[in-house]
Formats: C-alpha cells, sequence, structure tokens
C-alpha cells in the first residue's frame, strides 16, 4: 500500500477485536476505536494501543477507512450518526445478512468486508481459511479493500449485493442450522445416557466427505433410501418433541420429496 491507511473501527464486539488485532499484526494498525459503552472501547483500544472514544462527534475526521463492526440492526443508525463528520472517507460494514446499500444515504464511498466464518472471543480465527468477500460503489475501493484482506488474509472474492444475500442464506443452513440438528441429536442421546461423542466419528466422516463430493451425492440415510417403515419408527420415537419431529419430516421430505411418509 503506497501510504498507511488511517483505520478506524466502531464496534468492539468480536468482529471488531479479531479484525483490529489481525490488522495491527499485519502492520495495519487502527488509527482509533468508537463504541458506545466507553469500556468496551477502551478495552479494545488498550490492546491495539490507540486511542478511543465513545462520542461519535469525535471521529478521526481525515479516516481514509471506517470499518463498521456493529450489530446488523445498528449499521444505519451508527451510519446516521458519524455521516456528518465523514464526507470523503470509505465505509464498510461486516454483515452478510446486510446489503451494502443501507449505507447510501449517508456516504458517498461504501462498501462491504464481510468476512465469511463465526467468530467468537474464545477461538483464534485461521485467518488463511476466512473467505473475505468484499464490494464497493467505486472500483479503486474496491481493489483497497481486496489488498488490506490479501494482506490480513488469503481468499478474497467480490461479491455483489444480491450474491452475498443468497451467499448468507446457505451458511445459516450449513452452519448454523447443521450446528442446531448437532444440538438436537446430543439432547436426544442424553435423554437414554449416552455421551454426544458417539456420534463424532460420523459428524467427522459427513464433513470429511462434502468437501471432498456435492453433497447432494453423498446423502445416505433412510429418507433417500424411500424406507418408510423406518422413518415411521423414528417419527414414533420423537412423539414427546413436536418441534423436532415436525423438522424430521420437513427434512426427509426435503431430502426425497417423491417419498409418502
Ligand atoms: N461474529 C461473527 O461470527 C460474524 C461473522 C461475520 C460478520 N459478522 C458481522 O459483524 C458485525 C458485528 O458482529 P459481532 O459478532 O462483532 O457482534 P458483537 O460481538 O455482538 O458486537 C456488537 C457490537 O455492536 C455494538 N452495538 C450493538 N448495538 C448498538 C447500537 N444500537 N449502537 C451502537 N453500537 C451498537 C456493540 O456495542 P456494545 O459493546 O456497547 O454492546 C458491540 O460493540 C455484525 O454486522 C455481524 O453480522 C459477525
Amino acid at each position: 500500500m503506497s501510504k498507511p491507511a488511517k483505520i478506524v473501527i466502531a464496534g468492539a464486539g468480536r468482529i471488531a477485536w479479531h479484525l483490529g488485532k489481525r490488522l495491527k499484526a499485519k502492520g495495519l494498525p487502527v488509527a482509533q476505536v468508537l463504541s458506545r459503552t466507553a469500556a468496551h472501547a477502551e478495552s479494545l483500544a488498550q490492546t491495539l494501543q490507540t486511542r478511543w472514544t465513545d462520542d461519535w462527534s469525535e471521529v478521526l475526521p481525515d479516516a481514509d477507512w471506517l470499518l463498521l463492526a456493529v450489530r446488523d440492526d445498528a449499521i444505519a443508525d451508527v451510519a446516521a450518526s458519524l455521516a456528518p463528520y465523514l464526507p470523503d472517507t470509505l465505509v464498510t460494514h461486516t454483515s452478510g445478512g446486510t446489503p451494502g446499500t443501507v449505507l447510501k444515504p449517508y456516504f458517498n464511498r461504501f462498501g462491504v468486508f464481510y468476512p465469511l466464518q463465526s467468530f467468537s472471543f474464545e477461538r483464534s480465527p485461521v485467518w488463511s481459511k476466512i473467505p473475505f468477500c468484499v464490494d464497493a460503489q467505486q472500483e479503486e475501493d474496491v481493489l483497497f479493500l481486496k489488498r488490506i484482506a490479501k494482506t490480513i488474509g488469503n481468499l478474497v472474492y467480490r461479491v455483489n449485493d444480491e450474491q452475498r444475500a443468497t451467499l448468507h442464506v446457505a451458511a445459516v443452513f450449513a452452519n448454523n442450522f447443521a450446528n442446531h440438528c448437532f444440538a438436537i441429536a446430543e439432547k436426544l442421546l442424553a435423554g437414554k445416557d449416552l455421551p454426544f461423542e458417539l456420534l463424532h466419528p460420523l459428524m467427522e466422516e459427513t464433513l470429511a466427505k462434502v468437501l471432498q463430493e456435492s453433497p447432494a451425492r453423498m446423502q445416505t440415510g433412510p429418507a433417500i433410501r424411500g424406507d418408510a417403515e423406518t422413518i415411521r419408527r423414528h417419527l414414533d420415537l420423537l412423539n414427546d418433541h413436536a418441534r423436532w419431529k415436525e423438522l424430521y419430516e420437513k427434512l426427509s421430505a426435503s431430502i426425497n420429496p417423491d417419498m409418502e411418509i
């Protein structure tokens, strides 16, 4: 990068912490942390050895890039609060489920910097394996975001709002819904004094297979085979769990729409 960009992060949650630390580690120090809760802003700023504020009007007016790392539903409000102070700054949010255009009413230069991974405080991200999905209105801003993403990670994609909306739904199926199914499995086993670890090898094999082949081709189980009698027995076993029973029926019908249950 020709001259170091002046980077400001708004928000002090999971994404702000992980991105802030990674940017610093890669020689892209954050110049300021803004957050509505002073203690959170201060704590992250201390870690990043930078300044902080909980007053939006104190945002550095010469910031090159503002990374909005706040809750999805707060993006527009925070953007509206910061807009008067940042007429020339590139502003991006980090949300997969929010269009970049929510920033359009507030900023001339706006975009999205979405790291497609599940971040938590307890785990260190494997940056080389995180796809960064970036987009911006102006081509030079896209190049800037791609360069940043390439510096802190390895996998960089330009993904527009329409594509990212679908990507986010797909991620909910692949991550959140799959995880919920794991949670149901864990509870069912606990009800019969069986350890969840019993399923670990099966879960590992499932993931290994779908990373190698199309999941549609790798589908196994009673629904794809059309084993209606087995399915009826499973449904009987789920009589005390109406929601899980309904989920089982719906997933089975989605796997094999031709089968009569
Ligand atoms: N975590 C992930 O796995 C992940 C992955 C990809 C993208 N993202 C995106 O990254 C963004 C931040 O997510 P996160 O996981 O970092 O969330 P988080 O850990 O819950 O932190 C949310 C941040 O938003 C701030 N905030 C909430 N409501 C606000 C409001 N009304 N006004 C101002 N600030 C507000 C919070 O401030 P306080 O500290 O004062 O509460 C906190 O700093 C979201 O857009 C999310 O979709 C998250």
